[in-house]
């Protein structure tokens, strides 16, 4: 399985011709280097919240490939009332769809969905867990360091982690999730977008030490899982 970073906290993950997003905000990402009309064909689309730099191009991208976003329940109703396939789900269910097994886990942050006036799609943010073939991938969604992620012990190849601090961990609580959850290897995300979440990868990998293989992506690169 690849995987290839899109700035932010935007990954596409692909195998045997099958392909995913997860949060595609791509339109206003200083740090994307695509444009979403530039974006190859997509089987599913997985949001991890509502917030505008995760949710981003999710509905257009849905209608654009027939893509289903898988979604909490709440968020998921947001963007089948704007006109795309959706597939809901909440905390703590997995289901297995053609491309692999998804299940969402919690993230604590902020539950507002961007363009939502009333309020009525307010919903958990998540955390994802994608398993394809075989290779299991964890994005933690925006949240703060949090005992339920040693649920996940052991059981991660590729970690995904925001230390941008601010309005997620930093490098050292994001060193401590790694830590926590113990992935073969791990990439760090959501910082450097903006300067309120700037921070040093290099001392994030730093701080991991041993624990777990660091991969550093520009926006556009990818890492193949071993
Ligand atoms: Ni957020
Ligand atoms: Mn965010």
């Amino acid at each position: 399985m690849k995987a290839t970073f899109h700035g932010h906290a935007c990954f596409v993950l692909e195998r045997d011709g099958k392909r995913v997003i997860i949060d595609p905000f791509l339109t206003g990402n200083p740090a994307a280097v695509i444009a979403p009309d530039k974006v190859p064909h997509l089987d599913a689309i997985l949001l991890s919240h509502g917030h505008g730099d995760h949710l981003g191009d999710a509905v257009a991208l849905s209608r654009q490939h027939k893509a289903t976003i898988v979604a909490t329940y709440e968020l998921a109703q947001f963007c089948a009332d704007r006109g795309a396939t959706t597939h809901a789900m909440h905390i703590g269910g997995a289901h297995a769809f053609p491309f692999g097994t998804v299940k969402l886990v919690p993230a604590f942050h902020g539950g507002r969905v961007e363009g939502d006036e009333t309020g009525r799609y307010t919903t958990n943010p998540a955390g994802i867990v994608v398993t394809i073939g075989g290779k299991t991938v964890y994005h933690t969604g925006d949240t703060g360091l949090t005992l339920e992620m040693q649920l996940l012990a052991g059981r991660i190849d590729l970690m995904l982690v925001p230390i941008g601090d601010n309005y997620t961990m930093g490098v050292a609580d994001a060193a401590r999730a790694v830590e926590f959850v113990k992935p073969k290897s791990v990439i760090p995300m959501h910082y450097n977008t903006w300067d309120i979440i700037k921070a040093d990868p290099a001392e994030f990998r730093r701080l991991v030490g041993n624990t777990s293989a660091v991969t550093v992506l520009k926006p556009g690169e990818s890492f193949t899982l071993p």
